[in-house]
């Protein structure tokens, strides 16, 4: 049985603090969801209703960043502005989205929280600046996922409240099953409503839950795609590069997968600004290759 914190050994000190203290914080946001479901009468940035559970899980994990000491500035994905630390004594930067797909806490399905580390203080790089990146979902069980570049590790809160070593280096599996397709049908490109079609063709089932981080997990365990494209509507797509794409894309490269807007790697994307909007392809490369022969 091995601990969170015992598999943490070994790795740079400041992104073992920082996840520890987003997986401590996490406890917290799980038990929010019997006490803060109700709505908060706000819209966040994006003209989203905002759960008090949005509000309650973003300032507990500026809390946590705070209480780290070594975190200088947090993009939240429910703040409009980057946050500085003033007290921080280190320079790490963090991107979050406190409470992804948070339109399933209604439903009761899994919803996520999702951070990305940068071990230099400015958030808006790159994805492929950043040095780690973790995800916990609260689904049926609490799972914490993390990637330091040395592979993917996914752990499950156990009753006495530790995060247990589940599996160890996960892969994307080299030929999937599922894909995942946001946005209405009828809005989609032709370009994307040919791919779609053609991953039907090869037998690759549906499945959507209206949660990027639970999709993304399924599309981790059974191999695939997950898609919010870019649609009539919203040509730059619906998720954001800084919180959602880049920490989920960075965890697909180092297992074994990878993502791309259609035309470039998502994590070579550079951020015009905080609440940047990118369409996204993420899962495994094999399907992310076919995209990109059919998007071009
Ligand atoms: O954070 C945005 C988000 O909730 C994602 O988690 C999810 O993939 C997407 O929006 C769902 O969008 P829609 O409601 O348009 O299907
Ligand atoms: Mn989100």
């Amino acid at each position: 049985m091995t601990t969170l914190e015992e598999h943490l050994n070994g790795i740079d000190e400041g992104i073992k603090s920082i996840i520890l203290n987003a997986a401590e914080k996490s406890k917290e946001i799980q038990k929010g969801f019997f006490t803060h479901n109700k709505l908060a009468g706000s819209q966040n940035v994006y003209g989203e209703d905002q759960l008090e559970l949005d509000k309650w899980a973003d300032y507990l994990i500026l809390d946590a960043m705070e209480q780290s000491k070594i975190v200088k500035t947090v993009a939240s994905e429910e703040q409009s502005e980057i946050i500085e630390i003033v007290k921080s004594e280190g320079e790490f930067g963090v991107v979050v989205d406190p409470l992804d797909g948070v339109s399933c806490v209604k439903t009761n399905l899994a919803v996520g929280t999702i951070l990305g580390i940068f071990d230099e203080g400015n958030v808006l790089e790159k994805g492929n600046k950043m040095d780690a990146a973790m995800y916990i979902l609260y689904g049926p069980q609490t799972s914490l996922v993390y990637s330091a570049k040395d592979g993917v590790h996914e752990f499950v809160l156990d009753s006495k409240g530790n995060f247990i070593l589940r599996v160890e280096d996960l892969k994307f599996p080299e030929s999937g099953t599922i894909f995942g397709s946001g946005g209405l049908r009828t809005d989609w490109t032709k370009k994307h409503l040919d791919f779609i079609e053609e991953l039907e063709k090869q037998n690759y089932k549906t499945r959507f839950s209206g949660s990027f981080t639970a999709d993304f997990q399924q599309i981790l365990s059974y191999g695939g795609l997950f898609s919010y494209p870019s649609t009539k509507k919203m040509p730059e797509g619906k998720l954001r590069l800084l919180f959602e794409c880049n920490p989920l894309s960075f965890i697909a490269k180092y297992a074994g997968g990878a993502s791309t807007d259609g035309k470039q790697s998502i994590l070579e994307i550079k951020p015009e600004k905080i609440s940047h909007r990118t369409p996204i392809y993420i899962g495994g490369k094999k399907e992310i290759n076919l995209a990109e022969k059919m998007l071009r």
